[in-house]
């Protein structure tokens, strides 16, 4: 028999990921599910990015790399952090890593020991506590509802603060509320951070081009250089470029932590598929107007989607200043019945609800630290978006 280890006792399969998992089986099954749960974005990676890997794969570039990537590889991702957020890294402070997912469970396998807390602002993406709990860590989540903009406080931030504390994630823009840090919003947290000089910071700006009216995201090195040598400055080509399953990330942060994760890189991942990193080279240095182009069609579905669910019976939404997340409320549906008499307690419920009377597939506010509500993804088609919003429409209508 097979015995697992304690660590697992502790962790759940991304939701995400199970529900990605559902809708494939119910699809196969002969269900029409629309699947509003996911982090894809509808959009294809570039031609020009298929033939630089292409290329690549003809050329041979077919065997193991350094563990953290190629020298071209890290030395597009230096221009990139300059181009976008004015940030000079050397490449041996960067790491290319098998998504960014990859780069952030490794920063906390590096630094954590029982006991030690990382602060996640709520609402946050799932994997971050159970990343934190596999490293051996306490995940500290802090409330941030709706009425602060779904964003960290600086006096929030602060009473969150202990002797343990090693981290602080902030995600900006933020999956799943949309919600974007502005400098100003990073600038107040910066000052609680200065005075905290043992607190490292994981700035996650995988959402960071998904602003609907604006200039990238600003991440906090570039807003408070004093904290950049305590700052790994996470991304990655996944959704900005459509490259999900390409599994390609990066992180910048100082030399000495950069060390210890290419050593625990060559020990797991061997190195990033050398396909992907081809792509991500010409994603990261190729023409970048797709971006724009993208955005345009990103705010038409989302006004769209936000006009359609925020009128049906017993949900309300605001439109997100970014990413493709939008967070429907829907507390007035708790404490009915569905048709056939089950009770809607949770969001879950909620969740489990659409998705048997409506063929649609959300992701409930309890996977993301903000009940009760569910997150949808309108980075779909808006022929898709409207047939869901009429499938939920007609399901929140038939609630008693
Ligand atoms: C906030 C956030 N960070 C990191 C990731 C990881 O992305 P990847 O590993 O594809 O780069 C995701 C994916 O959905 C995310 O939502």
């Amino acid at each position: 028999m097979i015995t697992l280890s304690p660590r697992l006792r502790e962790i759940a399969a991304s939701p995400a990921a199970v529900l990605r998992q559902r809708a494939r089986e119910l699809r196969e099954a002969g269900r029409d599910i629309i699947e509003l749960s996911s982090g894809n974005v509808d959009f294809p990676t570039p031609d020009h990015v298929v033939a630089a890997a292409h290329a690549a794969a003809l050329r041979g570039e077919t065997r193991y790399t350094d563990a953290d990537g190629t020298p071209a590889l890290k030395e597009a991702i230096r221009a990139t952090l300059r181009r976008d957020h004015a940030l000079d890294y050397a490449h041996d402070e960067i790491i290319a890593t098998s998504g960014s997912t990859m780069a952030i469970f490794l920063t906390f396998f590096a630094t954590l020991s029982p006991g030690e807390e990382v602060i996640v602002p709520a609402p946050y993406w799932a994997p971050y506590l159970d990343q934190v709990r596999l490293a051996g860590g306490t995940p500290i989540t802090v409330s941030c509802p709706q009425n602060n903009g779904y964003k960290l406080r600086a006096a929030d931030l602060a009473g969150a603060i202990s002797e343990r504390t090693r981290w602080l994630i902030i995600n900006n823009p933020v999956n799943p509320s949309g919600a974007v840090y502005s400098y100003a919003d990073l600038r107040t947290l910066a000052d609680v951070l200065l005075r905290h000089p043992n607190i490292g910071i994981i700035a996650d700006g995988l959402y960071e081009h998904f602003v609907f009216d604006g200039a990238p995201a600003a991440t906090l090195a570039q807003v408070e250089p004093r904290l950049k040598s305590r700052i790994v400055t996470v991304s990655g080509v996944a959704k900005t470029y459509g490259m999900m399953g390409w599994r390609l990330g990066y992180a910048a942060g100082p030399k000495s932590l950069m060390d210890e994760l290419r050593k625990l890189l060559s020990q797991t991942t061997s190195c990033p598929s050398s396909i992907s990193q081809a792509a991500a080279i010409a994603a990261l240095t190729g023409p970048q107007e797709l971006l724009r182009e993208r955005l345009g069609k990103l705010v038409q579905r989302r006004d769209r989607l936000v006009a359609r669910l925020d009128r049906c019976h017993g949900l309300s939404c605001k439109a997100p200043e970014g990413t493709f997340f939008l967070v429907v409320s829907c507390h007035e549906l708790i404490g009915r019945r569905t048709p056939d008499g089950q009770p809607i307690n949770t969001d879950r419920d909620v969740a489990t609800y659409l998705l048997d009377a409506a063929s649609v597939s959300v992701l409930a506010g309890q996977d993301y630290g903000a009940s009760p509500s569910f997150r949808v993804n309108f980075a779909n088609p808006i022929e898709l978006l409207d047939e869901a919003a009429n499938r939920i429409a007609q399901a929140c209508e038939a609630l008693p």
